[in-house]
C-alpha cells in the first residue's frame, strides 16, 4: 500500500511509572513501533505516541515511602522508561508525561467542557476501591469480593465526588459496535464489553477524587483532582494540541488509527473513552486493539520466578532485535502467551542463528569463494531459480496482508518460508559441487545472484522489526539504498548484475542453551534474592562480594544523581591520613561538603579546580566527625592506584550525568 500523502496515528498505552518494567511491558511498545516503522516504510506520515500516567494515589503512595516528592519521584521512573525504550529502539514521534503542563491545562478544559455540556455533576461516592489498579468497583462487579482485573483485595471508600454520565452511552456504544465491527479487535472482545460491561447496565462513572492529592485540579472545585484514567485517556488528544498551544496536530493526524492496548484495559479505550469523546462530539478512534499477555508458566510476570525478564538484561545478552524478533513471532498478537527464557533461546538458535543468519553468510561466502566478492554478469537460469523467485514476488502482498490486520506473528511466517526455502535450494543446488569446474560458472552465478535477491527482499521487510540488523544484510549482500526501498520489494531483478558482497561479522551467533540458561539461573537468583530482601525492607543491604556484578533496572541506575561538580577548596581532615575535605560548587548556589579518601593519591593543589562527578543524592555521612555530603567518583587504576574522573572544563556546574 502507497502511504504517500495520507497520515497514519498509533498510540501505545502510557505506562505507569510506578513498577519496574518487564519484557511483558515492552511487548505492546515494540509491537507499535513495528507497525509505525511499516507505515512510515510504505510512505505514511507517521505519528507514534507513547508516555507516562503519572497521577493517583499509588504513586502518591510510593513516592512518600521513597522519602521524595511525587514530582520527584515520577521524574526518576520516567528517565528509566525513556532509557528503555531508547535500548530497544522505540522509534515514537512523540513522548507524553501527564504531569506535562499542556495536558495538564487540556484535561482541565475537557473535565469543563463535559461539565457545562452536563455530562459531569456533583454527587457522592460508595464504593470498592482497588488502589493498586485505581479503579472503584461496585459490589456486584467484583470476583470472590476482590478486584475483578487484579483479584487484589478492595476496600470500602465513601466521598464527595463528580460522576460521568456512562450510563446515557450503552445505546450509542452497542450502536456503535454494531455499525463498526472492527472498532474494536481481536472479535472475542467485543463479546467480552458487552456481555460483562453493557448488559449488566453501565453505571456512572466516578470521575474526581478527595481522597489524595496527587492528580490534576479541578478547576472550578479545586480539592478534588481528575480520576487518573479521565486524565490518562485524554493524552491521545492532548498530546496533538487538543485544548492547548503546544501542538498543532490535532486536525491532521485525530482520530487515531489504532491504540494499542493490553487486554486488561480494553473496557476503558472501548467504553469511557468513546463515551467521553461522544459527550465532546468529538470523531471516535477507529480502531481499538487489545493485545494479549505474556504470561509465565505460573503466573503473572510480575511475580518473575526462575526466568530473568527484565528487558535490559535480555537485550543486553541477546541484542535488540533478537529481543524485538523474539516477542513478535513467538506468540499471537491477540492471545495471551507463555514466556520463557528457553523458548527465547530455542528461536533465536533456530530462526536467527540457523536460518537467517546461515542463510546470509553463506550466500555471501559462496559469492566471495567462488568469484572473489564480485558475480559475473553471464547466467544460465534454470527452472528450480524461477520456483524460489516466484516465491519471493508474492511474498511482499502475503506479507502486507498480515500487517494490515497486525498478524505480525504470520508475517515473519510469510518471510521465514522463503528463507528455509532459500536454504534448501542452496542443498538441492548444490554450489560447492557446481563451483569444483568454471564451466558451471554462469549456472553457478545464477544461483548465487538468485540467493542475494531474496535476501535482499527478506532484508527489506524484516526492517520494522529488525532495524539494527537489515542494514547489516543489506551491507553484506552489497544492496544499495535505491534497491532498499519498501517499493523495491515489489520488483525481482533490482540487484546490480555483478553484486558485490561485503563479507562480515555473523549476524545472529548460535547460543549454547544449557550454559545461558545455567548462566541466567545466577541472574536470576541475584535479582530474586534482591526482591526478596527489598520486599522485607531490610533496613541495609549489604554491598555485593567485590567482582560480583548485581544486576541493576535502568530505574535503579536512574535513582543516582550523578552532577558535574568544581572543587573550589580542599584541605586534609585533621588526625586522619586518607581523608581530604573538598568544598565543591554543584551549580546549586551552595557549597557542598564532601570527605573523600583519596589522600594517599592526591594532594588539595591536584584537585583544586578541577571539575569531577559528585554522588548528589547520598544519605549524608560523618567521616571523623566532618559531614560529608555526597561523594565525588574514582577509578580503582591499579593494585593500589586511585583515579578521580575528572570532567571536561567546559562542563558547567551542576549538569547532570546519565
Ligand atoms: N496507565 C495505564 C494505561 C493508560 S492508557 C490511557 C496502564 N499502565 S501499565 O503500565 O500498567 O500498563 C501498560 C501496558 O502494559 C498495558 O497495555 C498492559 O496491558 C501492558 N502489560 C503489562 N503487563 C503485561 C504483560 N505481562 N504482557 C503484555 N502486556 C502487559 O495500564
Amino acid at each position: 500500500m502507497n502511504g504517500r500523502g495520507k497520515t497514519f496515528y498509533i498510540t501505545t498505552p502510557i505506562y505507569y511509572p510506578s513498577d519496574k518494567l518487564h519484557i511483558g511491558h515492552s511487548y505492546c511498545t515494540v509491537a507499535t513501533d513495528v507497525m509505525a516503522r511499516y507505515k512510515r516504510m510504505q510512505g505514511f506520515d507517521v505519528m507514534f505516541l507513547t508516555g507516562t500516567d503519572e497521577h493517583g494515589q499509588k504513586i502518591e503512595e510510593k513516592a512518600k515511602s521513597a522519602g521524595v516528592t511525587p514530582q520527584q519521584y515520577v521524574d526518576q521512573v520516567v528517565a528509566g522508561i525513556k532509557e528503555l525504550w531508547k535500548l530497544l529502539n522505540i522509534s515514537n514521534d512523540r513522548f507524553i508525561r501527564t504531569t506535562d503542563s499542556y495536558h495538564v491545562e487540556s484535561v482541565q478544559k475537557i473535565f469543563k467542557e463535559l461539565y457545562d455540556r452536563g455530562f459531569i455533576y456533583k454527587g457522592s461516592y460508595k464504593g470498592k476501591y482497588c488502589t493498586p489498579c485505581e479503579s472503584f468497583w461496585t459490589e456486584s462487579q467484583l470476583v470472590d469480593g476482590k478486584c475483578p482485573d487484579c483479584g487484589r483485595e478492595v476496600k470500602d471508600a465513601e466521598e464527595e465526588a463528580y460522576f460521568f454520565k456512562l450510563s446515557a452511552f450503552a445505546d450509542k456504544l452497542l450502536k456503535l459496535y454494531e455499525e463498526n465491527p472492527l472498532f474494536m479487535e481481536p472479535q472475542s472482545r467485543l463479546n467480552e464489553m458487552v456481555n460483562n460491561f453493557i448488559k449488566p447496565g453501565l453505571e456512572d462513572l466516578c470521575v474526581s477524587r478527595t481522597s489524595f492529592s496527587w492528580g490534576i485540579p479541578v478547576t472550578f472545585d479545586p480539592k478534588h483532582v481528575v480520576y487518573v484514567w479521565v486524565d490518562a485517556l485524554s493524552n491521545y488528544i492532548t498530546a496533538l494540541g487538543y485544548g492547548n498551544g503546544k501542538y498543532q496536530d490535532y486536525e491532521k493526524y485525530w482520530p487515531a488509527d489504532v491504540h494499542f492496548v493490553g487486554k486488561e484495559i480494553m473496557r476503558f479505550h472501548t467504553i469511557v473513552w468513546p463515551a467521553m469523546l461522544m459527550a465532546l462530539d468529538l470523531p471516535l478512534p477507529k480502531k481499538v486493539f487489545g493485545h494479549g499477555w505474556l504470561l509465565l508458566e505460573g503466573g503473572k510476570m510480575s511475580k518473575s520466578k526462575g526466568n530473568v525478564v527484565d528487558p535490559v538484561v535480555l537485550v543486553e545478552r541477546y541484542g535488540v532485535d533478537a529481543i524485538r524478533y523474539f516477542l513478535l513471532r513467538e506468540f499471537p498478537f491477540g492471545s495471551d502467551g507463555l514466556f520463557s527464557n528457553e523458548s527465547l533461546i530455542g528461536r533465536i538458535n533456530s530462526d536467527l542463528a540457523n536460518d537467517l543468519g546461515n542463510l546470509v553468510s553463506r550466500s555471501v561466502a559462496m559469492v566471495d569463494k567462488y568469484f572473489g566478492g564480485k558475480l559475473p554478469a553471464e547466467r544460465e537460469n534454470a527452472p528450480i531459480d524461477e520456483e524460489i523467485l516466484t516465491i519471493a514476488r508474492s511474498l511482499p502482498a502475503r506479507y502486507e496482508e498480515q500487517m494490515e490486520h497486525f498478524a505480525f506473528q504470520n508475517a515473519l511466517i510469510e518471510i521465514f518460508k522463503l528463507i528455509s526455502r532459500c536454504n534448501k535450494y542452496i542443498d538441492e543446488t548444490a554450489p560447492w559441487v557446481l563451483g569444483k569446474d568454471p564451466a558451471n560458472n554462469p549456472r553457478l552465478a545464477s544461483v548465487l545472484y538468485t540467493l542475494l535477491e531474496c535476501v535482499r527482499i527478506c532484508g527489506i521487510l524484516l526492517t520494522p522489526f529488525m532495524p539494527d540488523t537489515a542494514p547489516k544484510i543489506f551491507e553484506q549482500i552489497g544492496a544499495s539504498p535505491e534497491v532498499t526501498s519498501y517499493e523495491s520489494a515489489w520488483e525481482i531483478g533490482l540487484m546490480p548484475a555483478q553484486a558485490q558482497v561485503q563479507k562480515g561479522a555473523g549476524l545472529f551467533p548460535r547460543i549454547d542453551i544449557a550454559k545461558e540458561l545455567a548462566a541466567l539461573e545466577k541472574v536470576e537468583g541475584k535479582t530474586a534474592k534482591k526482591t526478596e530482601a527489598a520486599e522485607k525492607k531490610a533496613p541495609e543491604k549489604s554491598a555485593p562480594a567485590e567482582g560480583v556484578a548485581t544486576i541493576i533496572g535502568i530505574e535503579d541506575f536512574a535513582k543516582v544523581q550523578l552532577r558535574a561538580a568544581q572543587v573550589m577548596a580542599c584541605e586534609p581532615v585533621p588526625k586522619a591520613d586518607k581523608l581530604l575535605r573538598l568544598e565543591l560548587d554543584d551549580g546549586s548556589g551552595k557549597m557542598r561538603q564532601v570527605v573523600s579518601g583519596i589522600h594517599p593519591w592526591y594532594e588539595p593543589d591536584m584537585l583544586i579546580g578541577k571539575k569531577v562527578v559528585v554522588v548528589a543524592n547520598l544519605k549524608p555521612a560523618k567521616l571523623r566527625g566532618v559531614e560529608s555530603n555526597g561523594m565525588i567518583l574514582a577509578a580503582d587504576a591499579g593494585e593500589n592506584d586511585v583515579k578521580v574522573l575528572f570532567l571536561d572544563e567546559s562542563i558547567p556546574c551542576g549538569s547532570a550525568i546519565r
